[in-house]
């Protein structure tokens, strides 16, 4: 059920039965030499839209410009700031609290975006905990990683073992080439640099990581792939969800 092919009034109706909302988050950022730039937000979007399905709950629109200011050496990268960042997903969750939701759980596609998600999260607790009254009626709010499911671990080793690498993974690229078959890339490539060192910038990183990718080989992924992966990290996902709701 998303958010954004609904009526005001089957909003309303949901929210008679239901407080709870998955909200997809993920960046728009180079991701090597065959992954999309909207990879990270490909992801999200269509693993929440199969949680949705198989729970029944509501899926936001997704936010798909996340914190990548160290991708920004490469053409069509996008960034917010963290600040900006923050006060998106602070204005996000309040317009739907006025409607009655009370529990958002968003599904991320980006490991740039946990700290700065984190911190949103305590600013709005933070906003009602300091108000008089406190914590009424109990916002709550959860992030989940897509990646790191037990269920999508266990098929990355079995599929890929190190060449997942950590950026421009054959896993997420193999879940976007399920979503767009009419945008997968076919490109030579070598072995990508791997992780030596925390990168600073967008300079820093770029020279680190010439190509975009850390450790990573996605000329391994394929849709076939893909769909494997968003079937386990919805089954996975749909059971975090069934019980943040439960408690
Ligand atoms: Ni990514």
């Amino acid at each position: 059920m998303m958010l954004h092919l609904q009526t005001w009034q089957e909003v309303e109706a949901y929210l008679q039965s239901a407080k709870g909302i998955l909200v997809p988050i993920g960046s728009t950022e180079q991701h090597g030499p065959n992954g999309l730039i909207g990879t990270d937000a490909i992801c999200a979007e269509a693993i929440a839209k199969g949680v949705g399905e198989a729970t029944g709950a509501m899926v936001g629109p997704t936010i798909n410009v996340g914190n990548a200011q160290h991708h920004l050496a490469f053409s069509g990268s996008i960034t917010l700031r963290p600040s900006t960042l923050i006060a998106v997903i602070g204005d996000y969750v309040h317009s739907l609290m006025r409607h009655g939701f009370e529990r958002f759980f968003f599904i991320n596609g980006h490991g740039g975006n946990i700290t700065t998600v984190g911190a949103a999260f305590q600013e709005l607790y933070a906003e009602t905990s300091l108000k008089p009254g406190g914590n009424s009626p109990g916002v709550r709010l959860k992030l989940k990683n897509w990646w790191e499911t037990p269920g999508v671990q266990k098929l990355s080793k079995e599929l890929f073992g190190k060449s997942e690498g950590s950026h421009a993974t054959p896993s997420e690229v193999s879940v976007t080439q399920w979503v767009y078959p009419e945008a997968v890339k076919r490109v030579a490539m070598g072995a990508a640099n791997t992780r030596s060192r925390d990168f600073a910038d967008a300079a820093d990183y770029r020279r680190l990581y010439p190509d975009g990718r850390i450790g990573s080989d996605p000329s391994l992924a394929s849709p076939e792939h893909g769909q494997r992966f968003v079937e386990v990290a919805v089954s996975d996902i749909a059971e975090d969800y069934r019980k943040f709701m439960a408690v």
